[in-house]
């Protein structure tokens, strides 16, 4: 069982002021390669931040590149979506109960995991948090799956990244982890930091997805977080397995040598390299 975490794509449309769309090459290329992976991702969830300026033509643009995929994709919004028009293009792959809206939030089963989407976007605000009635709702469906595996996916994390300009307070971060606490065997898989990251928080296993667009430069000071470079699309993976959920962190090869895999056992003459292999005379 595989579920793929990819956040903050940040499409533009050709209309926007500022830099050329960079989101809609990346993403694509992102899928692209998940949908060449085998075995095969079961679902990929996209954290929001879909449109960089909450662009009607970046959400179809989305569409475009969702339809077709050889596995379900699932998306969250973000500081920088505009909820309706994410809901007007990308109903298909949003399904959004109305009880919650305007909050966007559903669940699905990925296998034998219980895949929670998780709206902790404000409108109007950089900063992200959770209402009491999201929370409540999240804790009965956690509760529910009491047991089985559970990833949650949001934008927002309510943990520090120790970038300063990215640590602003998530609002009712205590009922967060209070919901997240119904379930010990839950995964917390945010975006927003545009840098991949894992800790505890609060006794729950929480990550932050790598970015499609835009890699966060590293500055771990009050200052930090107010840049970025191009740099390289990634996503997470979760892999379902006997010890549980392992997170791998990827980077999307952009070409030629990195496109082609190279071989551990051409380069070294051995399937599992040690220190002794390669050297002259031995
Ligand atoms: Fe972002």
């Amino acid at each position: 069982m595989l579920v793929a975490h990819l956040s903050d794509t940040h499409l533009r449309s050709g209309k926007a002021s500022g830099p050329p769309d960079m989101g809609t090459a990346a993403l694509g290329r992102a899928l692209g390669h998940l949908a060449e992976l085998r075995p095969r991702p079961d679902a990929a969830f996209i954290t929001g931040d879909l449109a960089d300026r909450g662009e009607p033509e970046a959400y179809r643009a989305m569409a475009g590149l969702l339809e077709g995929l050889p596995f379900p994709a699932y998306v969250i919004p973000g500081n920088h979506d505009d909820k309706r028009e994410l809901l007007a293009a990308l109903g298909p792959w949003c399904p959004a109960g109305p009880e919650l809206l305007p909050e966007i939030c559903y669940s699905v089963r990925v296998g034998p995991v219980l895949a929670v989407a998780l709206d902790t976007a404000m409108e109007g605000s950089h900063s992200g948090g959770v209402s009491e009635k999201a929370c409540r709702w999240l804790a009965n469906e956690l509760s529910r799956n009491r047991g089985a595996p559970a990833l949650v996916f949001c934008h927002h994390p309510p943990f520090e990244s120790g970038m300063g300009l990215m640590d602003t307070p998530f609002i009712n971060d205590d009922w967060l982890a209070s919901a997240l606490r119904e379930d010990p065997a839950v995964l917390l898989c945010c975006g927003h930091l545009h840098a991949g990251m894992a800790l505890v928080w609060r006794g729950i296993r929480a990550v932050a997805a790598p970015p499609v667009s835009m890699d966060m430069v590293l500055e771990l000071t009050q200052s930090g977080g107010g840049a970025y470079t191009v740099g390289t699309p990634g996503y997470s993976i979760h892999s379902l397995g006997p010890e549980g959920m392992l997170s791998h962190f990827r980077a999307v090869p952009w070409g030629w040598p990195l496109e082609k895999p190279s071989s551990f056992k051409e380069l070294y003459g051995a399937d599992r390299p040690s220190a002794a292999n390669g050297r002259a005379g031995e």
